[in-house]
């Protein structure tokens, strides 16, 4: 049994639909355990900056407004918007933030790289926590799905539906990049649901003329159009990859390489038009989708009741059907997830005759 009796919850990196869902479980099934929640505000700024950003929450939050439906963050979020300062001084101030605020254990709503950085503060400042992953990339390792991954696939798709419809009309070859950093998930995924003729993954390498090659297969079988799905993270045939941006820290965000494979293709392809459409940050704030909010009740739900048996330092997940936990030493040692180049989702989208890349059937 624990002592808990405060926890603080907060959002890290990049947001996603499913996030105020996630912290609704957690203060529900905590606040009828009599504990307190101490909602911090803006990733782990709330507490390594002063003065310290928080508020508490109770049902009262989430039974006035109906957040579990509204995407993105109630108590705001950081994706690698922080300068790099050392481990040790961000952990320090980490650690006295949680002392001041009294909590005896916090919930970290993060993905893989919140999993590895906020887990690095908690061990130096001996903080107990217990993580709940999410992420529209899926890929925190380990766990089938993360929160926000269903609700961006929804997004992606209803896009590939919309893409179809315009490209019927006009004969064209329409391309849809979408985001996942440098896993394929988000992309094959939506591209298997909406029926996509073409999906890049930066997983699986591919030949532009193969891609030239499958047009001209669809404009010979009598169809005048294609929707080509592209993953952000796919490089360029000379290995490049594409970027959009640089965030806050100076590192690369990417971007751009759909408008890359569209003049390559028109260059090679002039009479199949194509255009292109970025999805970008909608990706991440669709409404969340009954599957992101189921996970997201059972994820809270779990973080609390590990947090009732004392079992911390551990990441929630969902595995066969149920959710179970892992610790974060494991999860944070797998690093990332890619899409398995061998697994159902790629093996599906070649039999149904979409090109995926130079990969053997
Ligand atoms: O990790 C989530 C994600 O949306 C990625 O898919 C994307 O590459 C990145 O974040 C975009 O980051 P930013 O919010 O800095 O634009």
């Amino acid at each position: 049994m624990s002592n808990t009796k405060k926890i603080g919850i907060l959002t890290s990196g990049g947001d996603c639909a499913g996030l105020n869902a996630v912290i609704r479980a957690v203060v529900n099934s905590a606040s009828r355990l009599g504990w307190e929640v101490y909602g911090i505000k803006n990733g782990t700024d709330g507490l390594t900056e002063k003065p310290l950003a928080y508020e508490i929450l109770t049902v009262h939050n989430f039974s006035d407004t109906p957040w579990p439906r509204i995407s993105g963050s109630y108590l705001g979020s950081l994706n690698k918007g922080v300068k790099m300062e050392s481990l040790e001084e961000v952990s320090k101030r980490f650690g006295e933030g949680v002392k001041t605020l009294g909590l005896d254990a916090i919930v970290v709503v993060g993905g893989d790289g919140s999993m590895n950085i906020v887990s690095n503060y908690c061990k130096n400042a001996g903080v107990k926590m217990v993580g709940i992953p999410k992420t529209i990339d899926n890929d925190t390792p380990i766990t089938e799905f993360s929160v926000g991954f269903n609700s961006a696939c929804q997004v992606c798709t209803a896009a590939i539906d919309s893409l179809d419809a315009t490209a019927r009309s006009h004969s064209r070859a329409l391309i849809l990049e979408v985001m996942g950093r440098d896993a394929g998930h988000l992309a094959m995924h939506s591209a298997l649901a909406g029926g996509a003729d073409v999906c890049l993954v930066p997983e699986i390498p591919y030949k532009i003329d193969a891609i030239v090659e499958k047009l001209k297969e669809i404009k010979v079988s009598g169809r005048n159009h294609a929707v080509l799905v592209v993953s952000e993270g796919i490089k360029t045939e000379n290995g490049e990859h594409i970027i959009g941006a640089k965030n806050l820290i100076g590192e690369n965000v990417y971007g751009g390489v759909g408008q890359y494979l569209s003049s390559e293709l028109n260059k090679r392809l002039p009479d199949f038009q194509t255009r292109v459409t970025t999805l970008g940050h909608l990706q991440r704030s669709g409404i969340p989708t009954a599957f992101d909010r189921m996970l997201a009740a059972i994820f809270g739900a779990k973080a609390v009741e590990l947090l009732e048996k004392g079992e911390t330092n551990k990441m929630v997940v969902w595995e066969d059907g149920e959710a179970k936990a892992y610790s974060l030493e494991e999860v944070v040692k797998k690093g990332t997830t890619l899409l398995d180049v061998h697994g159902d989702y790629v093996r599906a989208a070649q039999k149904i005759g979409m090109y995926v890349g130079e990969i053997k059937a």
